[in-house]
């Protein structure tokens, strides 16, 4: 299994509720490092960026709203199958679907206010790592 990275967002409607810890915590039990942190608000240019492949989509307008919404963590994480590691840590994009255990069954309201984002493919993950840090605030 190769050493991979991965691109996590804590989402808004977690840090609203102070979970910012109980969730890095579920990321580095799950044995991912978390190489990369920070905490940001961004703006809807940077919100519809990063969101632009679901620019068509009938929910990318309130999606933007909500990632607007309020601070969010950004970051990148390591470890072995990094990428699907992290996705089955999250758990399913809709909490109603989700497996008992995972942060979005414990932890996200709804299908939009689901708690973290997770990148679903190698070359999502370098894009998106990329758009959001500089090669020197990655600190293996
Ligand atoms: P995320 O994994 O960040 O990718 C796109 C986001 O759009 C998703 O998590 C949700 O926050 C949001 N979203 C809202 N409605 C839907 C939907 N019907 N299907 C998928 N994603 C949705």
């Amino acid at each position: 299994m190769a050493t991979e990275r991965t691109f996590s967002i804590i989402k808004p409607d977690a840090t609203a509720r102070n979970l910012t810890g109980k969730i890095a915590a579920k990321l580095e039990d799950a044995g991912l490092r978390i190489v990369a942190s920070k905490r940001v608000h961004w703006n809807e240019a940077q919100a519809k960026k990063f969101y632009e492949v679901h620019a068509e989509r009938p929910f990318y307008n309130d999606l933007v709203s909500f990632m607007t919404s309020g601070p969010i963590v950004l970051q990148v994480l390591e470890g072995e199958n990094a990428i699907a590691k992290n996705r089955e840590v999250m758990g399913a994009t809709n909490p109603e679907e989700a497996a008992a255990g995972t942060i979005r069954k414990e932890f996200a309201e709804n299908i939009e206010r689901n708690s973290v984002h997770g990148s679903d493919s190698a070359e999502n993950a370098q894009i998106e790592i990329d758009l959001n840090f500089t090669a020197d605030e990655i600190v293996g």
